[in-house]
């Protein structure tokens, strides 16, 4: 599949949509080695005079020791209810049980030296620019007390705020 590439500017769509309704496979690791998993937590904009993408991952998560050790990544963006059966299967079953790359479904395809997937309807590179796991003393109760009911305090997301450094589009 070709893809074009854009600056940040001329992407469209809606930002809450990209994350929430599309759905994004967060992938880290080096061309031989890497993982990837589903997210639908995310956000692009503006912090610090630089275009910004937050992605968000638990350290449970078997992609985490792929995103701390990387200091790039990949942000595979899906068309609304495209590969949701192929995703849900990502966003469900961990690299650590699976041979998630090669069983997925999904073809794994080569960007600016990174992983991302060829069926992805925009692809970021995002580069990390700050990073920090949410502080279980500063959560509000109703975020505790629903999203992370029975998470342990060390295990609560990690917030990577990221710089856009590549947006790529299917053609
Ligand atoms: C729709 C959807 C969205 C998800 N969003 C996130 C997310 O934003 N952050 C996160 O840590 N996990 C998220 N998950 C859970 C991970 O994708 C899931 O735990 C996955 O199996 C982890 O795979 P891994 O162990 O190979 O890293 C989501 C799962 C689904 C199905």
């Amino acid at each position: 599949m070709a893809f074009r590439k854009i600056t940040p500017r001329e992407l469209e769509g809606n930002a809450y949509n990209l994350f929430n309704e599309d759905w994004a496979l967060l992938t880290a690791g080096t061309l031989e080695d890497y993982n990837t998993m589903t997210i639908s937590w995310g956000t692009i904009g503006c912090l610090w005079n630089r275009p910004v993408c937050t992605v968000f991952v638990r350290p449970c998560r078997h992609t985490y020791k792929y995103t701390e050790a990387s200091e790039r990544f990949t942000v595979s963006i899906f068309g609304k209810d495209e590969y949701r059966p192929q995703l849900m299967t990502l966003g469900t079953k961990s690299g650590r049980d699976m041979d998630k790359m090669n069983d997925s479904g999904l073809t794994p395809t080569n960007v600016e030296g990174l992983k991302a997937f060829e069926e992805a309807r925009v692809i970021l590179t995002v580069r990390k620019l700050y990073d920090q796991q949410f502080d279980a003393s500063l959560l509000p109760d109703e975020v505790r007390n629903t999203n992370y009911k029975g998470v342990a305090d060390d295990d609560l997301h990690r917030q990577y705020i990221c710089v856009i450094e590549g947006v790529y589009v299917r053609e």
